[in-house]
């Protein structure tokens, strides 16, 4: 496997020779060293990008498109040994990583079907003589800095798009999964994609942040990841006036009205919360539950909470893996104290459980009730394997209850009137609202938030259209 560097179509190291470890968060164990770049090796990225822009950009959206399509092919051929990697990285258990591998390349499907209707616009015309045209331009060399709960699909959702509207782009993974990246990256130079068009580095992530928001050639920064570094970035990105997309954190309440079917609720419920042990921007934070089924629909998500097999990712079965590293865990114990001591009922989980062999990462799937805004873990993202369940007396109760937070991603409302679900989902001050669902993740859909959870659009046209600086021309004939 690749470790070093892609940059303007070859694979290099910093000059320092300076190295940072991979380790496999279930056992600690070294998987690779790759390279710790810094401000030197992101404004070098930035110089094959923008060497890579004239002629990468000149060429038609349909013919970028077929690279894409190639790109989405060599990744479902390769799923196997991607999901292995994914898994070895990030701890999620095999069948979710799998499942990353489609996600992303459908990713690349979409935004080749987006480049494939590209065209200009002619603009009506009022008075004769005149041509008036809204031509789609690429924004130029586009950054990406990628989280790594989702190491290939958070990459595919900016590189996909950024391509197909003809930008050349730099790319930082997460320090915890470079692997993904770099084996993305030698497979989109596999599939012939010239130099310099995609170009991604590893390192220190201020360093490079900082290096590509201060160069004044990136014209475009997409992040996923918290809201501390996002609001950082949006600083950065002041001076140079670059373009950001954000996709921060989440809060998301997944409200149960009384007529809800409740076995699926749960198994909703239990898929979206527990999805990556808990470590996703969108899953349940803050479930609230009407009253006359609270006791009930409680009973049943700690009974499937307790069932769920708890292990590292590699064994066939698993559905919770390791919390990415300590510092996670302690993050998710805070938490769950911070409940308790406030007058939680803890009802299933609470704390690690052994696993032969591994480190004490493996945080039981936990249920609290009698949760209350007060607590930490219905204010701030808990991101680990915790459903924190408060009761509510009516529907207006229910909405003030979920929108009192500063975020805005994701939001689940379960119940069998789907008027109801209209008039509700209306009121959530949310990027996406999934409704008897938790399963919205669609590489063809407008993924991103509002409020804290940032702003920007990823998937579809929407996610192309991030990519896009529209021209307006205006000609008259003389
Ligand atoms: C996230 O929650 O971090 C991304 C989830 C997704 O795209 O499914």
């Amino acid at each position: 496997m690749e470790c070093r560097n892609l940059v303007g179509g070859s694979w290099i190291s910093p000059e320092s020779g300076a190295t940072f470890d991979v380790r496999d968060p279930a056992t600690g164990e070294l998987i690779a060293r790759v390279p710790r770049g810094g401000a030197a090796e992101a404004h070098r990225c930035v110089d094959a990008a923008e060497q890579a822009l004239p002629e990468w950009s000149a060429r038609s959206p349909a013919m970028r498109a077929g690279f894409l399509d190639q790109v989405s092919s060599a990744l479902r051929r390769a799923r196997t040994e991607l999901a292995a990697l994914i898994t070895r990285e990030s701890g999620k258990p095999l069948a979710e990583s799998a499942a990353e591998v489609d996600y992303s390349a459908d990713y690349f499907d979409s935004a080749a079907a987006e480049a494939r209707n590209l065209v200009e616009v002619r603009l009506p015309v009022r008075g004769g003589g005149t041509l008036k045209r809204a031509i789609p331009e690429p924004v130029g060399v586009v950054a990406a800095i990628t989280p790594w709960n989702f190491p290939l699909a958070m990459i595919a959702r900016k590189t996909a798009p950024a391509l197909a509207a003809g930008c050349t782009q730099v790319v930082k993974p997460a320090e915890a999964t470079p692997l993904t990246a770099l084996t993305l990256a030698q497979l989109a130079t596999d599939a012939g994609l010239p130099p310099g068009v995609l170009n991604v580095i590893t390192g220190d992530p201020p360093s490079i942040a900082r290096a590509w928001l201060g160069d004044g050639r990136v014209r475009k920064l997409s992040f996923t990841g918290s809201t501390r570094v996002g609001k950082e970035l949006m600083r950065l990105a002041a001076d140079q006036v670059v373009r950001l997309s954000l996709e921060l954190g989440g809060q998301a309440p997944l409200i149960v009205f009384g007529d809800a079917d409740l076995d699926a609720a749960v198994a909703a419920a239990i898929a979206g919360k527990f999805r990556v042990a808990g470590q996703t921007c969108i899953c349940p934070n803050r479930f609230l539950v009407a009253r006359e089924v609270h006791a009930e629909f409680t009973d049943r998500l700690v009974r499937a909470a307790t069932r769920l097999p708890v292990g590292p990712g590699t064994l066939a079965g698993v559905r919770i893996g390791p919390l990415i590293n300590d510092e996670a865990v302690t993050k998710v114990r805070r938490h769950v104290a911070d409940a308790i001591d406030r007058g939680g009922v803890l009802r299933c989980g609470g704390g690690t459980v052994p696993v032969d062999g591994c480190l004490d990462r493996f945080f039981a799937p936990t249920v609290i009730d009698s949760a209350t805004p007060e607590m930490l873990c219905f204010k701030e993202e808990t991101f680990g394997p915790v459903a924190p369940i408060a009761g509510f007396d009516s529907i207006d109760d229910a909405v003030t209850l979920a929108n009192a937070t500063e975020f805005g991603l994701a939001a689940y409302i379960f119940t069998r009137d789907l008027a109801c679900a209209e008039r509700v989902g209306a009121k959530l001050r949310s990027g996406i609202v999934g409704v008897n669902t938790c399963a919205v993740s669609d590489a063809y859909a407008p993924f991103g938030g509002c409020q804290w959870s940032g702003f920007g659009r990823e998937g579809g046209r929407w996610g192309l259209e991030e990519y896009l600086a529209w021209k307006y021309v205006c000609a008259t004939s003389s």
